[in-house]
């Protein structure tokens, strides 16, 4: 029978992963939004609270209530929803906070719909969420969001979105400096033309990366995980970016990068013992900054957005 109100968790992703601009995306274990979905009398959805961040709550503005209008009207519902939003990683922080919340609105009207929609349907939706929070329904956030682990996105328009294997003992550690990058901003700073050998030295890199996933192989990951499209442009928008990534690599991190936009940085790292040098030798190098962060060390999440 469906419940009258569910509670619905979608994590937080770390977008791109180095060499996979736009087409890649992982789960983060740690952190994440929960949203909770009242069924109403009244038609549409409406934001009946949100904690920790302040958000649109004009339902054709939040993103969650656009989602879920969205769906409740391609389906013909005869009923509606309420939504409390409960935030988990922080917005502008490029760990697919918008994200987020549109997976989680995504699955949560879902349910209500009698599960009618597949996942893959699902993340379209979603990605019309992300339309309205950053201009384009990038989906290598909400993608991993909604499937968890780590996603190939072979094609968004075709629904082609291909789980990768993730190896043995992989962890992630992240920085958040909490710094302002829109990704509107960090969009419009990356060179739209690239040189064709950048291209092949790019793809080499990608293929790479996807290979080191099938077998296991952390120093292939670490020689495939160098960016030449976003981060030679990007990391201008991250104080303290270089030394975030050299203090890691020296404490022994396999790769790493931005997080989708900025201006997060992750690092995958091999074994736990491993990440937690690493966390700490960034913690270390980061406190010399005036900014404020905020660190997590983390598997990877394997559920993807499901209904608590
Ligand atoms: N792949 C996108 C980017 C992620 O790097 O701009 C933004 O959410």
């Amino acid at each position: 029978m469906i419940k009258e109100e569910i509670k619905v968790f979608s994590p937080a992703t770390v977008a791109n992963v180095s060499s996979g601009f736009d087409v890649m995306g992982l789960a983060i274990g740690e952190v994440g939004d929960t949203l909770v979905f009242r069924k109403t009398k009244e038609l549409g959805a409406r934001i009946n609270h949100v904690f920790g961040a302040e958000l649109p709550m004009e339902p054709e503005k939040n993103i969650a209530s656009f989602v879920a209008m969205l769906m409740l009207k391609r389906a013909k519902a005869e009923f509606g929803l309420e939504i409390d939003i409960y935030k988990g990683a922080m917005g502008g922080s490029g760990l697919g906070s918008s994200a987020s919340s549109c997976a989680a609105a995504a699955v949560g009207t879902n349910y209500f719909l009698n599960n009618k929609y597949s996942n893959h349907e699902l993340i379209a939706f979603a990605a019309e969420g992300e339309r309205v929070a950053c201009g384009s329904p990038i989906t290598d956030n909400v993608a991993p969001a909604i499937l968890g682990g780590i996603i190939f996105i072979k094609n968004p328009k075709d629904r082609k979105f291909i789980s990768l294997p993730v190896p043995k003992d992989f962890y992630l550690v992240i920085i958040h400096p909490q710094l302002e990058v829109t990704t509107e901003e960090s969009r419009r700073i990356i060179k739209k033309t690239v040189p064709l050998g950048l291209v092949t030295r790019q793809m080499a890199n990608f293929g790479g990366l996807l290979v080191s996933l099938y077998q296991e192989d952390y120093g292939l990951m670490k020689e495939s995980m160098i960016d030449y499209l976003a981060e030679p442009y990007r990391h201008t928008l991250i104080q303290g970016y270089k030394s975030i990534r050299e203090s890691a690599m020296k404490a022994g991190a396999i790769g790493g990068g931005i997080s989708g936009s900025g201006p997060s940085v992750f690092h995958i790292c091999k074994g736990r013992e491993s990440a937690k040098k690493v966390y700490d030798a960034i913690n270390k190098s980061y406190k010399k900054e005036k900014t404020p962060y905020k660190m997590y060390l983390s598997e990877i999440d394997h559920k993807g957005t499901y209904v608590m």
